[in-house]
């Protein structure tokens, strides 16, 4: 019986356009941001204790009459080449940093500018849960390779046979060292991964690499003793941000390093002003106080080496290896642990149920020793363990 054409049948009472398809398919991306100020943060790989003074005394110095200008960017990208490159002999250019509303909007814009239907992101499991939608966003398949147990060494054949088998993926995504997991791949190993893939764009994810030294711009730069260093790999991408180290991942800024006409193409698809005036000016300030950054890497690191003797003498199951965070397995259901801490000890932590491989698993941010011995009797407090174990 055909519909009686006085009767609405559109099964979708909605009023409003529906979007693509693509985006109507998606969860809105949703982290627990809300209510965290004035507690412990552990859960987001934050730097714990804020930025430097030079850093705070800047953004105050802002008059309030520029508030009204619409910012500028003049010379920011060399400062980051200076940042980069304290001696300035490396042959890096101004066009070959891109500047973002942080490293999410790095990735956001390469997606759009590069991501079609179809096509494929190529990436590892578990890793950044930003990396995900945005390869939704485009209707891109997503193919992750696991990690491989027991200690979540990164997969490299599997990568290099993916990437040679079928049509060249797209895109490749590297999150190094990997959050959550903290997995560590070599420079060269990037690299080679780089180079293994001409037509297949490689992201490389390195917002954790000041706490190891992971990165693949030192020997880019040596290689390239003052002339391009991303001649001979014009198809990588590196990602850096302010976010963790220098504490002003709330005022959002981060950078895009690659051959000029990549980061031109992925600024393409960016707003004229997307990054506010106040992180530029931190950002300038930040970037020429490096012994701030590096002063508080350490810190992270003598509180991580503290935790660890800890965790070992308590038999405490834990995996740590890159970047300012680790995993540990409570005795007892992991919400049950991240809902006391939270509530009887004001300390958050991540909860990383649902991954794969590590579910059953918190991820707890390092901050300062003071703040880890704080956590370390929380957690004892909490899991019935000896303290003076
Ligand atoms: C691996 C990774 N990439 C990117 C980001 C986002 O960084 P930003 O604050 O610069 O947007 C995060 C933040 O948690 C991250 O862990």
């Amino acid at each position: 019986m055909s519909p009686d054409p006085g009767v609405d049948t559109n099964p979708d009472p909605r009023p409003w356009p529906l979007p693509r398809p693509e985006v109507e398919a998606l969860q809105a991306y949703s982290a627990p941001l809300e209510g965290r100020r004035g507690l412990l943060r552990l859960d987001f790989n934050e730097n714990t204790v804020g930025p430097s003074p030079k850093v705070v005394a800047a953004i105050r110095a802002i008059p309030a009459d520029h508030y009204a200008i619409y910012p500028e960017y003049d010379g920011l990208r060399e400062a980051v080449l200076r940042n980069l490159d304290p001696g300035g002999r490396s042959g890096l250019q101004p066009a070959q940093v891109g500047l973002f509303n942080g490293v999410d909007a790095a990735l956001h814009a390469v997606f759009h500018a590069y991501g079609s239907p179809g096509e494929r992101l190529l990436t590892t499991s578990p890793t950044f849960g930003y990396y995900g939608p945005c390869a939704r966003m485009q209707g891109m398949a997503i193919e992750a390779i696991p990690y491989r147990l027991p200690d979540f060494a990164f997969p490299l054949e599997a990568m290099h046979t993916a990437l040679a088998s079928g049509p060249p993926p797209r895109l490749l995504l590297l999150c190094n060292p990997n959050n959550p997991t903290g997995t560590r791949l070599a420079p060269g190993d990037v690299l080679a991964l780089a180079a293994a893939a001409p037509q297949t764009l490689v992201v490389v994810d390195e917002l954790y690499e000041a706490f190891t030294g992971d990165s693949v711009l030192p020997p880019l730069l040596a290689a390239a003793a003052g002339g391009d260093p991303f001649a001979a790999h014009p198809n990588l991408l590196v990602l850096r941000s302010l976010s963790k180290t220098a504490g002003i991942a709330g005022l959002r800024i981060g950078f895009a390093i690659g051959a000029a006409g990549l980061v031109d193409r992925v600024g393409r698809v960016t707003g004229p002003y997307d990054i506010n005036s106040f992180a530029v000016t931190a950002a300038f300030a930040a970037l020429n106080d490096q012994a701030y950054v590096d002063g508080y890497v350490a810190e992270v690191l003598a509180a991580r080496d503290g935790l660890l003797k800890r965790l070992q003498a308590a038999g405490v199951r834990h995996h740590a290896a890159g970047g300012n965070y680790l995993l540990l397995w409570p005795r007892q259901a992991p919400a049950v642990v991240e809902d006391r801490l939270r509530q009887e000890e004001q300390i958050l932590v991540r909860s990383m149920a649902g991954k794969p491989l590590i579910d059953g698993s918190l991820r707890v941010s390092l901050g300062t020793t003071a703040q880890m011995q704080r956590f370390w009797q929380a957690w004892c407090r909490v899991e019935g363990l000896d303290v003076s174990a």
